[in-house]
């Protein structure tokens, strides 16, 4: 079989990755007038447009792209979306301003539970229409991987047909998609949480075992939700079917989500709004890795994670859009601008928790979000040139042309 070569050059500025070197305290590796060569998919060789350019001559590669004095940066990566849903909540957004708080409207049936049964109702090609436009949106604004949940289903029958719907998409789309089972997102109408807790352990999780279809398990860990002792009886099952655990933990109270994602050594805890001190040593003990969504709490008008907790104390956190009906993002420019703006963070902090950071939150580790040598060639040709420009401009992504593996998804 013939390879498939592919030359990016001419990069004003390339962002490499985190820092190779030891010592090296900033959050990332940048050349100037950089280049890569890529083959089959892969990151060959990366260093100056000149030498690179005299191994792999644009004129022999079947995808030569000249960044022209514009940065390049890795392909972002999202983990953490409920992108796979029906209905529209767009009418909640007024009735959270007019003063009505996320979980008042849980507890009148609306919020989770209404996307629930829109979901229902929904055929499966409608649900993976949906969900390819979603992606096609997160493409143009610069994101290749992405992390897509199910939990818009609360019945074995329904998770299933969404896992489904993430596994058709992933195959009919350019960006990478990486399932993760939530079965317990949150209570269906007219059931007791304990009784569902055992239909999720004892239904759900077997079958969606059996069919291969996910790679992690997550669990809504939130008061008035799963408390403590049901998420990990979830999340315990869910190892026993092969499934990474992941934790929506402390978003609207401090519960013990982190703790528990600590102690039983997940990929990560997610939203942490209301985390303290203790949580942030436990998960960096634990090598959990903090995902924070500040898009979420700028839809809520609510406060924002301590950021620089989990920084000061040497713990890089990723970031990602929880788009979700409650949360109608799917930039992660966007999330780079709240993260400065918001959370404290400098736009090299950002891109690297957009990027790399966000990879470890899903257990890739085959140098995805980075452009190291053996990395995949997913990545960002701006249309500015520099990746301060990320955070910068907040009305429209500073994106030119995305490419995935090695080949141009958009331009
Ligand atoms: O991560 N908090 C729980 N799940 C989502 C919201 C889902 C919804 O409101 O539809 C989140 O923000
Ligand atoms: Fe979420």
């Amino acid at each position: 079989m013939t390879e498939r070569t592919c030359v990016v050059y001419g990069a004003s500025e390339l962002v490499v990755g985190p820092p190779s070197g030891d010592g090296d305290d900033s959050p990332l590796e940048t050349l100037e007038n950089g280049a890569f060569a890529a083959v089959d998919g892969e990151v060959v060789a990366v260093g100056e447009t000149a030498e690179i350019l005299r191994e792999h001559p644009p004129e022999n590669a079947d995808v030569a792209v000249d960044a022209d004095g514009n940065a390049v940066v890795p392909g972002f990566v999202d983990p953490h979306t409920h992108a796979v849903f029906a209905g529209d909540r767009s009418d909640e957004f007024e009735a959270k301003l007019r003063g009505k708080s996320y979980q008042e409207i849980l507890e009148d049936g609306g919020g989770i539970l209404r996307t629930v049964r829109a979901t229902r109702e929904a055929g499966d090609d409608e649900l993976l229409e949906n969900l390819l436009g979603h992606l096609d949106a997160m493409l143009a604004r610069g994101t290749t991987t992405v992390e897509v949940k199910s939990g818009y289903g609360l019945d074995t029958e329904t998770e299933l047909r969404l896992l489904e719907a993430i596994d058709r998409a992933d195959d009919a789309h350019p960006v990478d998609l990486v399932p993760t089972f939530l079965g317990a997102h949150a209570v269906p109408e007219g059931e007791e949480t304990d009784d569902y807790v055992d239909r999720v352990v004892e239904e759900q999780l077997p079958t969606v075992e059996s069919q291969g279809i996910a790679e992690f398990c997550d669990v809504f860990c939130e008061e008035g939700v799963f408390d403590v002792e049901q998420s990990r009886r979830v999340l315990e099952a869910g190892r026993e079917a092969g499934l990474t655990p992941k934790v929506h933990a402390e978003e609207f109270t401090r519960l013990g989500g982190a703790e528990l994602a600590a102690d039983l050594g997940a990929a990560s805890a997610d939203h942490l709004l209301h985390a303290t001190d203790e949580d942030v040593e436990a998960m960096r003990a634990a090598d959990v890795v903090p995902v924070l969504l500040p898009g979420t709490a700028f839809g809520l008008g609510a406060d924002y994670a301590d950021a620089r907790a989990f920084l000061e104390a040497g713990w890089p956190v990723a970031v990602a859009t929880d788009f979700n009906p409650n949360c109608h993002s799917r930039s992660m420019g966007f999330v780079q601008t709240l993260s400065c703006v918001e959370m404290g963070m400098t736009p090299a902090e950002a891109l690297r928790a957009s990027t790399s950071a966000a990879a470890r939150a899903l257990d890739r580790d085959d140098g995805t979000g980075t452009l190291g040598v053996g990395a995949p060639a997913d990545a960002v040709v701006l249309e500015a040139p520099s990746y301060a420009h990320i955070a910068y401009r907040f009305d429209t992504p500073a994106v030119d042309t995305v490419l995935k593996g090695g080949e141009v998804v958009r331009s």
